[in-house]
Formats: structure tokens, sequence, C-alpha cells
């Protein structure tokens, strides 16, 4: 049988990819398009609640879920590699863009929005037993919170790349260098990833600004990859 045989172990990879991709994405929607107005709204013994009983479920499968879509996804970047895809070809450029874009959003899930919310779970169940609230907590959920929209935003770019790699038919020039591509990059996604550790909410406070925002990037990044190695 096809589906069981060596050829099709990628396929089972990919299979793996788009599950836990589902359950990141899923949960990152969830919380940006559902929760966090409803949090805005409610009142304190809710929101206790909530970071009591719903983060510590909520977040297992968010911050799992993108372990794996992670891991899955660069196990088939290096699957690829070793069969001999260049990663200069369109396939290539397209792919690492998107896998460059997503690692961020996952280093973003692991390094500021899990710590502040294991913080704030921690925090509640303090405060419930009639014990000392834990100093900085608010401050460490507005970070969170800014991570959260900075990866609304990057999963607009991340997924047209993510699909686009097989689906677009993008030539490079050969004789072209990508590194003006690249370098653009690097200073967009950059500048970005560097608000969502150290700068301000601004925009991203309206969750449509959010995603315009995420469509217009990856109109720009796609010309450049167009106009700049195309
Ligand atoms: C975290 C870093 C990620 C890396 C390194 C990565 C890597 C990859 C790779 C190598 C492929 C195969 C592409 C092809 O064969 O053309 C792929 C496909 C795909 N990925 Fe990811 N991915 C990541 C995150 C995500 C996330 C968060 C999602 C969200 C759902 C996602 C959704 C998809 C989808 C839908 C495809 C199928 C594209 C197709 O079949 O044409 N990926 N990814």
């Amino acid at each position: 049988m096809a589906l069981f045989s060596g050829a099709a172990a990628e396929f089972w990879m990919r299979y793996i990819h788009y599950v836990f991709g589902i359950l990141w994405i899923g949960h990152l929607y969830y919380f940006n398009f559902s929760q966090m107005p409803f949090m805005a709204e409610t009142d304190a013994p809710t929101k206790s609640q909530v970071f009591q009983k719903l983060t510590p479920k909520t977040m297992f499968w968010f911050r799992w879920g993108a372990m794996l879509t992670f891991l899955s996804g660069w196990s088939m970047i290096l699957h690829k590699a070793g069969l001999g895809v260049p990663m200069s070809s369109g396939w290539g450029t397209m792919i690492l863009s998107g896998g460059i874009i997503g690692t961020l959003m996952f280093l973003n899930v692991w390094l500021i929005i899990w710590p502040s919310n294991k913080m704030a779970i921690e925090n509640a169940t303090r405060v419930a037993k009639g014990e000392s609230a834990i100093p900085g907590v608010a401050d460490l959920m507005a970070r969170a919170a800014i991570a959260s929209r900075t990866n609304t935003m990057f999963s607009m770019p991340m997924l047209f790349f993510m699909g686009g790699a097989s689906h677009i038919p993008l030539n490079l020039s050969p004789e072209k260098s990508l590194v003006p591509y690249w370098a653009t990059f690097a200073f967009v996604i950059g500048l970005i990833e560097l608000n969502a550790i150290k700068g301000k909410m601004g925009p991203l406070q309206k969750l449509v600004a959010a995603i315009h925002l995420g469509l217009a990037l990856t109109l720009a990044l796609y010309l450049a990859m167009e106009f700049l190695a195309g």
C-alpha cells in the first residue's frame, strides 16, 4: 500500500504538521479573536477563574501544538535539503521565508507568551488562596499580549509562504543574488520582532489593524521576492 511505503514518510510528516499547525494557530486565533476581548470586559473573579481553570488547558495545547508544528516543519525542510532540493530555488526562498517567520512565532510562544501566562496562573492561584500577589504580572501579560498580536500579524505572511512554496509558480532569476531579498526580509521582520520583545502595542491594539498589517506585510515581502530576486 502506497501510504505505508517509505516514499510516503514525508506525507506523514506533512499530515502531522497540518494537525498540529491547526492546533497551534487555532488557539492563537481563539486568544486574539475571542478570549482577549472577553477578558477586557469581564470582572475580576471571572478573570481569576479563567487563569486558574482555563489557561492551564489552553496553554498546554497551544505551546505543544507550536512545538510539534515547528519540529515537523523543520524535519520536512531538512528532508528536502537532504534530497538535494536547493534552498536558493523559488520553493526554498518561499519555504524559508514562511519557516523563519513561523520559527519566530514559535519562540514568541515559548519565551514570552507561555512564561508570562505561567506567572499569571501562579498569581491567580496564590491570590485565590489569600496569599499576596506576585509583583509585575500585569506588565508580563502586557508583553505577552504584544507578542500574541505580533504572532497574529505574522501568521498572514507565514501561511502565505508556507502554502505558496509548492503552489505559486515563482521562478527566481539564476543571475540575480538573493542577498538584497534576504537583507530586506531580515530588516523588516527583525524590526517587527524587536517591537514584540521590547516595543509597544501601537496599532496592533486593534485586531483588524493587526490583520491588515499582516496582509500588507505579505504583499510587501512577496513583491520584494519577485522584484529583487525574480
Ligand atoms: C514553525 C515553523 C514552520 C516550518 C519550519 C514549516 C515548514 C513547512 C514545510 C517544509 C512544508 C512543506 C512545504 C512544501 O512541501 O511545499 C510546510 C507545509 C505546510 N505548512 Fe508549515 N512550517 C511551519 C509552521 C507552520 C504553521 C504554524 C502552520 C499553520 C497551520 C503551517 C501550515 C502548513 C501548511 C498548510 C502546509 C502545506 C503546504 C502545501 O502542501 O503546499 N506551517 N511547512
